[in-house]
């Protein structure tokens, strides 16, 4: 991963942190990473709402929950209808998982990890971009997304088979979610001016998104997360580190920037010309028109 130099933030101090009251939603705040800062930015006095399966948080002051199955695109549209879009100071997108060893398809006909760990984002972004954060005060500064996924890594993905039907490998079928979502950042940036759009990546971290491919409670798997989780941080420290970025004046006017697991700058991967990101944007579309719903930006 290549550092963006040129991008610099100032830590504000913990108790400067402006959080009381911001309105927040979490797409994947039921678990793991999103989970934790769902817990951290409540606990600072934020607003939160999260998108998942399964509540884990009942009861938690400052958190409420949104139940649905982002592998289906009519979901994702429900929830877009659902979420408090106007009043939204913050949208986290964190909803994922890992390709199977052998493809999933879900009920709509979409690869698996490609439905629930990018193409729902694309969905839910699409149809609350326009009118995020429109009945905040004005003071308040822009709206801002931040996708997490792995940015920066030099991920271009296939958009000729998007949906792994010609041919299906582990690896290719998840880096098509990982440059989706770089992707998603970049076309956002420019194409919804009245908002702010970031990229997350936040290295290896323990939690539950390895399931689908090691398989849950597996040896394999609890050898891989045993590894990660001595040495890596865990997704509490992630979020206590990376919550002043999330809400420092500093990044306002750099809508389409990425940060390092340490909330540093680093650029967009080689390879994302303007060509690429619009063939893989339409096939995106493509692919979410198939499923019957339509995508707010076609
Ligand atoms: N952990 C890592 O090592 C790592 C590394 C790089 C990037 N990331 C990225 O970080 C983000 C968060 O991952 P994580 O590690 O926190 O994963 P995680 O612990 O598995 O959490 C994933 C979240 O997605 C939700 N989710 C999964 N399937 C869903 C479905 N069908 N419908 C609705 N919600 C669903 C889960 O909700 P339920 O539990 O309620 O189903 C959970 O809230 C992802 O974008 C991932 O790509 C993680």
């Amino acid at each position: 991963m290549r550092r963006d130099k040129h991008l610099v933030w100032n830590y504000p101090d913990a108790q400067a942190l402006d959080v009381e009251g911001k309105r927040v939603a979490i797409i994947g705040g039921t678990g793991g990473i999103g989970r934790a800062l769902s817990r951290h930015l409540a606990l600072l006095g934020a607003d939160v709402v999260v998108v998942g399966q399964t509540f884990r948080d009942a009861g938690v002051p400052g958190i409420a929950f949104i139940q649905a199955d982002l592998s289906l695109m009519r979901e994702a549209k429900r929830v877009a209808a659902e979420l408090p879009t106007e009043t939204l100071d913050m949208v986290i997108f964190t909803t994922g998982i890992f390709a199977a060893p052998e493809r999933q398809e879900t009920a709509e006909g979409i690869e698996r990890d490609l439905a629930v760990s990018f193409l729902n984002r694309l969905v839910i972004l699409h149809a609350i971009a326009p009118k995020l954060g429109t009945k905040r005060p004005s003071s308040s500064g822009k709206p801002r997304v931040f996708l997490m996924g792995y940015p920066g890594a030099g991920q271009v993905g296939k958009p000729d088979d998007l949906n792994a039907e010609k041919s299906y490998k582990v690896m290719p079928a998840h880096m098509n979610t990982v440059a989706g979502n770089e992707m998603l950042v970049l076309d956002a940036a420019k194409r919804y001016p009245n908002a702010t759009f970031f990229g997350l990546n936040p290295g290896p971290i323990k939690t539950n998104i390895r399931d689908n491919l090691l398989g849950k409670n597996t040896l394999k798997s609890r050898v891989v997360e045993a590894l990660i989780g001595l040495m890596m941080p865990s997704a509490n420290v992630y979020a206590m580190r990376i919550a002043p970025l999330l809400l420092t004046p500093d990044i306002e006017g750099h809508s389409g920037a990425m940060f390092n697991n340490k909330g540093q700058a680093i650029l967009p991967s080689r390879g994302l010309t303007d060509e690429h990101i619009r063939r893989f944007m339409a096939a995106s579309q493509a692919l979410v028109i198939r499923t019957g719903i339509s995508d707010s930006a076609s």
